[in-house]
């Protein structure tokens, strides 16, 4: 068994990638369990802010609870920030299995969208330590699959994903 894990900036299209990629999973018959970071963080994670130490925290619960699913045969569909190399890092060595999806879309974008206007609140300084405008997030070094979400389709991100995990086994 293995965890995919879609990492990136708010609004990159994390939650709605790895929500489909765990809906068609489920429709081939494979087991598999979707860890979104927003539900995370409503259920197992909270309480945690997202100050460097409680987002490690988040993270490295969320690597650890993979880590459960995949050892009992659960594929693991992970949609969260991640915004620390090292962090990632950490799971990526846990897990064994592990294909890290880089959702990349530039910033400009990211505004214009700003689906949950946030942006609007983090630009003007209501929401602070906000991931890429006041905090930090490091762009993984080495990630298994990189999606430009800002030149691409949902449906072409999907089939890219798809296409790497049969590519390498991971799926049938
Ligand atoms: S982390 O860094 O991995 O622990 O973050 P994650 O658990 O994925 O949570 C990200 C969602 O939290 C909301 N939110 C914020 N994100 C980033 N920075 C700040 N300050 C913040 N405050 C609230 C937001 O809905 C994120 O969801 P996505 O899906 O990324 O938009
Ligand atoms: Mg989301």
């Amino acid at each position: 068994m293995f965890t995919i894990w879609f990492t990136g900036l708010s609004g990159a299209g994390k939650t709605t990638l790895s929500r489909k990629l765990h809906d068609e999973l489920v429709r081939r018959g494979l087991k598999s369990e979707w860890l979104d970071g927003d539900v995370v963080r409503a259920n197992l994670s909270q309480g945690l802010t997202y100050s460097k130490q409680d987002r490690d925290i988040n993270v490295l619960r969320i690597g650890f609870v993979s880590h459960l699913l995949n050892r009992n045969d659960v594929i693991s569909v992970v949609g969260a920030i991640a915004p620390y190399e090292e962090t990632r890092q950490k799971n990526r060595k846990l897990l064994g299995r592990y294909v890290e999806v880089f959702l990349q879309c530039s910033k400009e974008k990211l505004i214009e969208r700003d689906c949950k206007g946030l942006y609007k609140k983090a630009l003007c300084g209501e929401i602070k330590n906000f991931t890429g405008i006041s905090d930090p997030y490091e762009s993984p070094v080495a990630p298994e699959i990189t999606i430009k979400t800002d030149c691409v389709s949902e449906a072409e991100a999907l089939t890219a994903v798809i296409r790497y995990l049969e590519d390498n086994s991971f799926i049938p």
